[in-house]
């Protein structure tokens, strides 16, 4: 009879299943599915966290891939919920059991009604995702800039970020300054993304998505901050052997921090005459081939602007702090700190590295 076609063949086993079982799995698949994907933006974050996180987005852009992440989780562990729990539940009902009669059940073929639920709520569940992303990247990529935006160029090199601000006439690297949004005084950042040799990718999670920087191209992404603080995040597409150490950190200030930091970047270097002789050496050498500072005639692009070095927080796009001791170990030799990177030993003696060193950290 075509009714009973899915019918347990038989009563075997009757009374003898222990029924709370699978509901015990389905409850531990819930609590596994509710702690990773629900309860993580119950947290919601008011400074940056120090780690890269998609979970606290603190930016606008961020908040709607958040939103539409959360959506498509919570559809993901749905589906998760009703496939493990159904199997779960067939692998216990119809297990083995010593009083089976060792011959095949039924055999089944065609449901109109079951394969049309399963072409047809699939694709619904695809068309809801679909909608929902397409708005959202219609809505984070159509952003148009306000007049008042910031506009900084970002620029990808094997292994660090070159950081411009066109309208401020500051260059850096590695770490970028923006100013806070508050509420009702929207200050977003606008990026324009490039490389100069393989593809990177700039991705700061709490900021905004991951958006690429392709040789002979230019990418735009925005960010929109709303929290003071550092925001720390990395190059997302491998680009050599040192892509992981490629971080970003992204700074941003209140109205009035940031204004005094533009202040001081836009300084040129400052040219203490005790360290003259760090300077001679980084002019007799081939540093300025590939390194500007600003004031004086060192005006190198391959490499970071070193104009106001000691500002930055880290060398060598985060691999080591921004000490004196560091600086030093990387004039010795660059290779040991970070291998492969394009900055030659450049054989300075003790003598020359101390004068360097000195002359260098005044950079501030
Ligand atoms: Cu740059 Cu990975």
């Amino acid at each position: 009879m075509k009714r009973d076609r899915f019918r347990n063949p038989g009563k075997r086993g009757k009374g003898k299943v222990k029924k709370s079982s699978p509901c015990t799995l389905g409850a531990a698949f819930f609590f596994c599915i509710a702690t990773t994907f629900l309860v993580a933006p119950a947290f919601a974050a008011d400074a940056p966290t120090g780690v890269t996180n998609i979970f606290k987005p603190l930016s606008t852009p961020a908040q709607a891939i958040h939103e539409v992440s959360l959506l498509a989780l919570a559809v993901c562990a749905g589906i998760f919920l009703v496939v493990g729990g159904l199997l779960a539940y067939v692998i216990f009902r119809f297990r083995e059991r010593p009083e089976d009669e060792g011959h095949e059940p039924p055999q089944v073929y065609g449901s109109n009604q079951i394969e049309l639920a399963w072409t047809v709520i699939p694709i619904l569940i695809v068309f809801v995702l679909f909608l929902a992303t397409a708005r959202t990247i219609y809505d984070v990529q159509g952003a148009a800039p306000p007049a008042d935006a910031l506009n900084v160029t970002v620029v990808g090199h094997q292994w660090w970020w070159e950081i411009r601000y066109p309208g401020l006439g500051i260059v850096t690297a590695n770490e970028l300054h923006v100013p806070v949004s508050e509420p009702g005084k929207a200050r977003p950042t606008f990026l324009k993304l490039e490389s100069a040799d393989v593809a990177h990718s700039f991705w700061v999670p709490q900021l905004a998505g991951k958006t690429d920087l392709i040789p002979n191209r230019e990418n735009r992404m925005w960010i929109e901050p709303t929290q003071p603080g550092t925001y720390v995040g990395n190059c997302a597409e491998y680009c050599g052997t040192q892509h992981a150490h490629m971080l970003l950190r992204v700074i941003v200030h209140r109205a009035e921090e940031f204004t005094k930091w533009v202040t001081e970047q836009k300084q040129l270097s400052v040219d203490d005459p005790q360290t003259r002789a760090g300077r001679d050496v980084f002019f007799a050498t081939a540093c300025v081939n590939c390194h500007s500072i600003r004031g004086t005639p060192a005006g190198g692009t391959f490499g970071p602007d070193l104009t106001h070095l000691m500002s930055r927080e880290t060398l060598g796009a985060g691999t080591a702090p921004n000490t004196a001791e560091k600086l030093r170990a990387w004039l010795r030799n660059p290779q040991t700190i970070k291998e492969g990177c394009n900055m030659p030993n450049m054989q300075l003696t003790d003598n020359e590295l101390n004068q360097i060193v000195a002359y260098l950290v005044t950079l501030k």
